[in-house]
């Protein structure tokens, strides 16, 4: 199996959907496999996975962690590496992080939120041969309010100038978060680079979700996000059934059981 590289993601740009999700794990990441372009080992884990009020909380060490069992589970799908609440703040320290997930992790992008004020960390991270992932619209690490992004002419604005810095600055995608569906479309056509959406309509190159929302498991119940299945409910009914054998001494059966 061979594994998709960044050229044809990019080459899908207009002619093919760029299905994506998220992965922390290697069970997850070993089915998201037969299906993603690309899986993301997004810092959304510090409150999916971990119980934070927030991404910020997130460190190095925890996204190394999961990124590596993730990209030692997959053979076909690009894996890139959220990199985490200030681990970029000057161009130099984004490389020494960035080299350090790369080296450790053998994923094969990385990817940072913000806009213009991250474009020479960009160019200097993909000058130094390390692809980036952009991120723009709805900024989790540093927004305070969880709202759609675009509701203005000024926002607006600022998010298309935004999405063009970011792609002339050498990034090979970028994650569109929660923006309206007329910027969305507005960005897609003038960048040549693929948009990934996340809330932020068809209209985008490819599609991404936290794979715990869309499967049911997580208690996130926004408005872009559909419920594909209600893992939640089957793990619990699993359980309850589980609890209940165990009380009533109907498990392990003979079935279950080493005999001599
Ligand atoms: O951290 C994450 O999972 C993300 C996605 C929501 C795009 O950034």
């Amino acid at each position: 199996m061979t594994r998709i590289t960044i050229k044809e993601i990019i080459k899908k740009k207009g002619k093919k959907k760029i299905p994506c999700l998220t992965a922390y794990s290697k069970t997850v990441a070993e089915v998201l496999d037969k299906y993603c372009d690309i899986i993301l080992v997004g810092d959304s884990l510090g409150m999916v996975l971990y119980g934070n009020k927030s991404t910020r909380e997130v460190r190095m060490d925890t996204m190394i962690l999961h990124a590596k069992a993730v990209r030692k589970s997959t053979k076909r799908s690009l894996v890139v590496c959220d990199m985490p609440y200030k681990s970029y703040e000057n161009k130099f320290l984004a490389y020494k992080n960035a080299k350090r997930i790369m080296k450790l992790t053998k994923c094969h992008a990385i990817k940072m939120e913000g806009g213009k004020e991250i474009v020479d960390t960009i160019s200097f991270l993909v000058k130094k041969k390390i692809p980036v992932m952009g991120h723009v619209g709805l900024l989790p690490q540093q927004s305070r309010n969880f709202t759609y992004k675009g509701k203005t002419n000024l926002e607006k604005k600022k998010i298309f100038k935004d999405a063009v810095a970011i792609c002339n600055s050498g990034a090979f995608a970028i994650v569109m978060e929660c923006i309206v569906e007329s910027l969305a479309k507005k960005i897609t056509k003038n960048i040549s680079v693929p948009t990934i959406g996340i809330g932020s309509s068809k209209f985008c190159d490819g599609q991404i979700l936290v794979t715990d929302d869309m499967t049911g498991l997580s208690n996130f119940y926004p408005k872009f996000v559909k419920k594909y299945s209600n893992l939640k409910k089957i793990i619990e009914k699993s359980v309850r059934k589980y609890c209940h054998e165990v009380k009533y001494g109907k498990f392990p059966s003979s079935r279950y059981v080493y005999k001599i």
